[in-house]
């Protein structure tokens, strides 16, 4: 399509409404097929209308003449970062700080009080991984929890990595900027230590301290593709995310996470994610949280 061709597509577009475009059901298992190829995402019929809506403003974005077109184009030659767009099209972000917290009493009972008191030369080396982490919610309460057990972090060697393959969560995820309202249910003495909260207009937003932002370093990566990590992690988290994936993909993941952890060290879940197949060399410490053997 040449550029005027697709200025005057696009200026079509804008002026159509956008429910007036319905995703037919072949096209809807097509992308359901791309989802499930590339991201691991079963997409559950019940989000067509969703599936729908956001495709129609992908398909206007992206400047084609219509949803078939853009179907086409995913089978075809599209670029990486126009699978970013689909992967941000298809993907649920829901998360929040302290999500599921008996996790991070785990880890404060059983990973930082037997090595709290120790010396700064004998103190380990702690890593973490965060994979799916959405707007940095996950990584950032696991900081706080560092940083309240274990007093200044600068002098301990901890870093927490933070993946996702949501380009728009990663953004607000590296800014460490929230609405207001992220922190409203959190005891007011834990937002006072971390957050400093301004007025922006007529919004108030809170902003993660430095400190707190410092362990945590973010980065995109699709987890069905290669890792270049290697590990050994302390912790993994791996919560809420695989919720949409088959049991094989969700089984094939948790032994490349299996593989990563330290001997001793944790894999956590989401809440209602039981462990996929069979795993040995996992035990389980917690209602969703393995202990590597
Ligand atoms: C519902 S959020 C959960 C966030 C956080 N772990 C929590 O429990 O609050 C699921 C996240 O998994 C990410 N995700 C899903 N499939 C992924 C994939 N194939 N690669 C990387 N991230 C993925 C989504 O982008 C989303 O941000």
């Amino acid at each position: 399509m040449d550029a005027s061709t697709r200025s005057q597509v696009a200026a079509a577009l804008a002026r159509s409404d956008l429910n007036a475009v319905p995703l037919e059901p072949h096209q809807f298992e097509r992308i359901r097929v791309i989802a499930q190829r590339r991201f691991g995402l079963s997409i559950p019929s019940q989000k067509l209308t969703m599936a729908n809506n956001r495709l129609v403003k992908l398909q206007r974005r992206l400047q084609f003449a219509d949803l078939e077109a853009l179907v086409l184009h995913f089978e075809g030659p599209a670029s990486a970062e126009d699978f970013l767009q689909l992967f941000d099209c298809l993907s649920t972000n829901l998360t929040m700080f302290f999500r599921e917290a008996d996790h991070y009493d785990v880890v404060v009972d059983q990973l930082l009080a037997p090595i709290r008191e120790l010396p700064a030369q004998a103190r380990p080396k702690l890593r973490f991984w965060s994979a799916g982490c959405s707007r940095g919610c996950e990584p950032y309460s696991l900081a706080m929890i560092l940083r309240d057990q274990l007093g200044d972090l600068s002098a301990w060697d901890a870093r927490i990595l933070a993946t996702d393959f949501a380009i728009t969560e990663l953004q607000q995820a590296r800014s460490g900027v929230f609405p207001v309202r992220f922190v409203e249910d959190l005891d007011p003495e834990l937002v006072d230590r971390h957050f400093h909260k301004e007025v922006q207009g007529t919004e108030t937003i809170v902003r993660v301290n430095p400190e707190i932002m410092a362990p945590v370093t973010f980065g995109l990566l699709n987890l069905m593709a290669p890792w270049k990590m290697r590990g050994p992690f302390d912790a993994i988290f791996c919560r809420n995310v695989m919720i949409y994936f088959s049991e094989e993909t969700r089984h094939q993941l948790v032994l490349r996470f299996e593989k990563l952890l330290r001997p001793g060290g944790f894999l956590f879940l989401g809440s209602s994610e039981g462990l996929p197949g069979e795993h040995d060399d996992l035990q389980r410490v917690f209602p969703s949280a393995y202990r590597k053997k």
